[in-house]
């Protein structure tokens, strides 16, 4: 190393403290180009054409999808690969998911991507799969979830998660969260779930 006090850029290589310092500033400004302007893109914060918020039931039923566990073994999102697209249908696109709260993409795929199911089979279909997957696919080693369908919603649940979800920018308005308690009273978890995969992609297709 030369003899003599550091000058210009050698001052940084040759302090730690400078060194972590600007590594981190660099990091963090170039991070927040990248990330800051999807927050604004129209793109990535308008819903496509044909996207509608969430009914109370697929909420209910969302939910539920969530509590199962069901995005460690599906994914919702179809990547633009030929191989994805010939069987799942039409890529995702960001315009989808914006009443997503959490976005269920998911990176693991024991099942298939879910992302385009709705209308793949009929609510029977999904009813007797979700009771037991081995009475319609007998290799399928998803679990059954016989339960569902003797559980019933809480009403009393709707409103408030709908209310929260209101503040976090989808457009429910007063009539429908007021509503929402009654269009669920009486239906059973199943249901729920049911309503909810039926929708999913349905806004592509
Ligand atoms: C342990 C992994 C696993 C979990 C957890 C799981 N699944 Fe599955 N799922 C699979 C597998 C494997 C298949 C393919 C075989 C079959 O159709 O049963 C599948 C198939 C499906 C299908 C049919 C998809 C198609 O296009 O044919 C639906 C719908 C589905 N699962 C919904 C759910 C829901 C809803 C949950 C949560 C309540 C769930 N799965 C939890 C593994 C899982």
């Amino acid at each position: 190393m030369a003899n003599h006090a550091p000058v210009g850029h050698e001052k940084i290589e040759t302090s730690n403290f400078l060194m972590i310092v600007l590594v981190l500033l660099t990091v963090s400004v170039g991070g927040l180009v990248e990330i800051v302007p999807l927050f604004f893109q129209r793109s990535t914060t308008q819903p496509l054409e044909n996207v509608q918020p969430y009914t109370p039931l697929q909420l209910a039923g969302r939910d539920i999808y969530i509590r199962e566990g069901c995005v460690n073994c599906h994914s919702q999102m179809v990547r633009p690969f030929r191989s994805e697209t010939l069987r799942y249908g039409s890529y995702s696109k960001a315009g989808e998911f914006v009443y997503d709260r959490p976005f269920l993409w998911g990176s693991k795929r024991t099942g298939p991507d879910l992302q385009r199911v709705g209308g793949k089979y009929s609510d029977e279909w999904h009813r007797i799969h979700l009771i037991n997957p081995r009475d319609l696919v007998p290799e399928s080693n998803m679990p059954a979830y016989a339960w569902l369908e003797r559980a019933t919603l809480d009403p009393s649940e709707l409103a408030p998660k709908m209310r929260t979800l209101r503040r976090l920018g989808v457009p429910y308005s007063e009539e429908q969260i007021e509503k929402a308690g009654d269009e669920v009273r009486g239906r059973t978890e199943l249901d729920a779930v049911v309503a909810y995969l039926q929708v999913l992609g349905t806004a592509v297709k």
